[in-house]
């Protein structure tokens, strides 16, 4: 965990390094886009767990895969930081023993890391069964795709992941966590221009 006080700043308040926010800032967007899009195409073409008034958009499903293609696309980048350089913030190896030591720090910790590790587990669930998908098939009413079926239960997967990747980060670290995500402030030694440096490092 990074939370050590702001350079020049008594209180203690969490602090993530630039290039995370940079990374994770894109890819929750865009996640958020494929959500909404996705949910409005089911509303448009299917709506049988339920239905909202929503308007009509032409080619919702073109709009919806291009979201699709540029997570697929982007995400690889995200995860190669995760894995490579934030991986203190995923699940780690004695995660069994941490989870014995119910209700202690570490313990939320833990779950917290496991709740950011499903969030990547499930975003590549979406994007998997996005890929089988096809076209036409809402369209043309083919609405019993095995396809079809899992990338809706992705869908119901991926917003229960990201609701529980709030609630832990906010049991954690309270709303100034995640505020800390989507700051734009940044340490002097945490510039930009010491982003080639760092990767070659591998340090945050
Ligand atoms: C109810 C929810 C969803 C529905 C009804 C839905 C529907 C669709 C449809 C019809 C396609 C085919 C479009 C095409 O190939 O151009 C597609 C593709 C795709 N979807 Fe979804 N989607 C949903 C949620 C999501 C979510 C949450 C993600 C998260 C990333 C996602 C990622 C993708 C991807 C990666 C593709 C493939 C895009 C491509 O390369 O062409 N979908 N989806
Ligand atoms: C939409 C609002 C989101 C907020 C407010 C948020 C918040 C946060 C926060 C505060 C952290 C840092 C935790 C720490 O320092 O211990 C974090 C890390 C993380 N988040 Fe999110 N998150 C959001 C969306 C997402 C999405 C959509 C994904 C993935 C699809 C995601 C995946 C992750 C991962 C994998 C980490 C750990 C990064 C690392 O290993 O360096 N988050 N998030």
């Amino acid at each position: 965990m990074t939370q050590r006080p702001l350079a020049g700043n008594s209180k203690k308040s969490p602090y993530q390094p630039s290039l995370l926010r940079l990374l994770h800032g894109i890819n929750a967007l865009i996640v958020l886009f494929a959500l909404i899009t996705g949910f409005w195409v089911y509303n448009t073409f299917d709506g049988r767990l339920g239905k909202v008034p929503l308007p009509r958009v032409n080619d919702i499903i073109g709009i919806h895969g291009t979201f699709g293609k540029t997570f697929w696309l982007f995400t690889p980048l995200f995860i190669l930081y995760s894995v490579a350089i934030g991986y203190r913030r995923l699940i780690q190896k004695d995660f069994l023993t941490k989870l014995a030591q119910v209700n202690t720090p570490i313990w939320w910790y833990t779950l917290q890391r496991i709740a950011n590790t499903m969030m990547i587990l499930a975003s590549l669930f979406a994007v998997g069964t996005g890929l089988l998908m096809q076209e036409s098939w809402l369209p043309s009413g083919e609405l019993n795709h095995t396809a079809y079926l899992l990338h809706l239960a992705a869908w119901a997967t991926l917003l229960g992941c990201l609701v529980l990747h709030l609630l832990m980060s906010v049991k954690v670290g309270g709303i100034p966590l995640l505020l800390s995500i989507v700051s734009f402030k940044y340490r002097a030694a945490d510039s930009p221009r010491l982003w080639l440096q760092k990767l070659r490092d591998r340090r945050e």
